[in-house]
């Protein structure tokens, strides 16, 4: 055991005197060795205790704004109605919503009906009984963003339509339970996609989970298929999105001309649900929490 007094140089390698650098932080020195390995190995940027109270404060947003949809979602309403509600919302709650001009992104939300997989854009398209319709929110609350989304029932729908999303709601339920330091990325991706295909439906390949913080889409990359024992090894503080899309049939995609709707190559439908995900020092802790 090393004893290291106030005045002597950091450990961390800052230049700075122990009482002045590490010594005063809320990390250990073990963490704050962690947090510089894993951005040096794999830029991932392992969150404080402060950077995680902000983003659960976007995601108590994220999830009110998706309950909110829920409540309001009927057949006859416009994709475009639902943009208004989550960009009304968000902006009222001090918040910016992270989908308006990202990468071009031309509205405040991703709407996604049936055979589309994800970024659907909000448009004049009127919700019909029977549609399943993906509402997927990112807000940016005090400089910090959560990201979560469900997928709804427009009304009665088909048997297909419901084995679609309950396949999809189970794919993320059964990922979160595998969360836990020592536990790898790729373990994530072998029990979703295990789990989906064992069910008939297939995992979406093109479009993949993400870690979340400050930026929207930060490292690691979160594949929805994989293999066991593979993959960077889960640690505490770091923050991810898990987000499976599943279909009904062939697990391709196409983009439309609009360069954002992605849709299934075979017209079948896809479901997807998406968490935000904090590595604990026991497991995990959802940061957009809601039931699934
Ligand atoms: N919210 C999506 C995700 O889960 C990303 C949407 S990007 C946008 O990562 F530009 F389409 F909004
Ligand atoms: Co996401
Ligand atoms: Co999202």
């Amino acid at each position: 055991m090393i004893q290291i007094n106030r005045n002597d140089p950091c450990p961390c390698g800052s230049g700075l005197k122990y009482k002045k650098c590490c010594m005063n932080k809320m990390t250990s020195y073990a963490e704050h060795q962690l947090s510089e390995s894993y951005f040096r190995r794999y830029r991932i940027k392992l969150k404080t205790p402060e950077d995680i109270l902000g983003i659960k404060a976007a995601g108590k947003l994220v999830v009110d704004t998706l309950k909110l949809c829920e409540a309001s979602i009927k057949p006859g309403m416009t994709t475009d109605d639902i943009n208004t509600l989550v960009h009304e919302y968000t902006i009222n709650h001090g918040a910016v919503p992270a989908p308006l001009n990202y990468h071009g992104f031309p509205k405040s939300v991703c709407t996604s009906v049936n055979d589309v997989i994800c970024h659907g854009i909000p448009s004049d398209r009127k919700l019909l009984e029977g549609d399943i319709v993906n509402v997927d929110v990112t807000s940016i609350l005090h400089g910090y963003h959560a990201d979560a989304n469900m997928t709804f029932f427009v009304g009665e729908c088909s048997e297909d339509a419901k084995k679609i999303v309950n396949v999809a709601r189970e794919s993320l339920k059964r990922a979160l339970t595998v969360v836990k330091p020592g536990k790898r990325i790729g373990d994530i991706g072998y029990t979703i996609q295990e789990y989906a295909e064992g069910q008939g439906c297939s995992v979406v390949r093109d479009y993949i989970g993400h870690g979340i913080g400050r930026g929207f889409h930060e490292a690691p990359e979160v594949p929805h298929y994989g293999r066991k024992n593979t993959g960077i090894e889960l640690v505490p503080g770091m923050v991810f999105t898990i987000e499976p899309m599943i279909n009904l049939g062939e697990p391709y995609s196409r983009v439309l001309s609009d360069n954002w709707t992605a849709v299934t190559t075979d017209g079948s439908l896809s479901a997807q649900f998406e968490q935000t995900i904090l590595v604990t020092d026991t497991g995990y802790e959802v940061l957009t929490p809601y039931e699934l």
